[in-house]
């Protein structure tokens, strides 16, 4: 019988909104999986040489999205963990391709429990000058619908440690390869 290798596993595409820990939880994953890891808000920055909030502030941010979905389109098919921004789900063409790229796991948490961890964070426009909590609350409001509809996995966030969400999705990667 062939044996299954970690590389072998499907990549999965991390969604949700900002501050649930796509980033953190997908350096981890790539460690324990030794896959890389790209994550498309530092690949923005790297190809506008700018900060996201340079590129809100100058650019606005529907060029913003004009380049978050062209570094989906570009590293969807990667041999890498994709770590996205919180808005990649806003475009249907996005979805579109999110959807045909399983696993999406979508890391699901609470405004409440976003808003303590990003209060004050000057990197992400979306939230600067605003009540957190309420931007947080709209945000949800707006976009649970659309994480809901690309995800092949939902983990609810706010009830597990990094590392226990590490090995839930190791887990199921390892289900779905079967
Ligand atoms: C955004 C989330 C950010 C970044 C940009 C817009 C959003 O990424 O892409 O500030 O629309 O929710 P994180 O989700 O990694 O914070």
């Amino acid at each position: 019988m062939k044996k299954k290798t970690l590389c072998a596993l499907p990549r999965p595409v991390l969604i949700g909104l900002m501050g649930c820990g796509k980033s953190s939880i997908g350096r981890r994953l790539s460690k324990k999986l030794k896959m890389p890891l790209v994550d498309l808000d530092e690949v923005i920055v790297a190809k506008a040489g700018m900060s996201i909030p340079d590129i809100f502030a100058k650019l606005g941010e529907e060029a913003f999205r004009d380049m978050e979905s062209a570094a989906l389109a570009e590293h969807i098919k990667d041999r890498a963990i994709l770590a996205t921004g919180g808005g990649v789900v806003l475009r249907e063409p996005n979805r579109r391709l999110l959807k045909a790229h399983p696993p999406v796991i979508w890391l699901k948490a609470a405004p409440e429990f976003l808003a303590e961890r990003i209060a004050g964070d000057s990197n992400r426009p979306l939230i600067a000058n605003q009540d957190t909590l309420e931007r947080l609350r709209t945000l949800a409001a707006e976009r649970y619908p659309l994480y809901e509809q690309c995800a092949d996995l939902i983990i609810e966030r706010d009830e597990a440690t990094k590392d226990e969400i590490v090995s839930l999705i190791i887990q199921y990667l390892k289900k779905v390869q079967a």
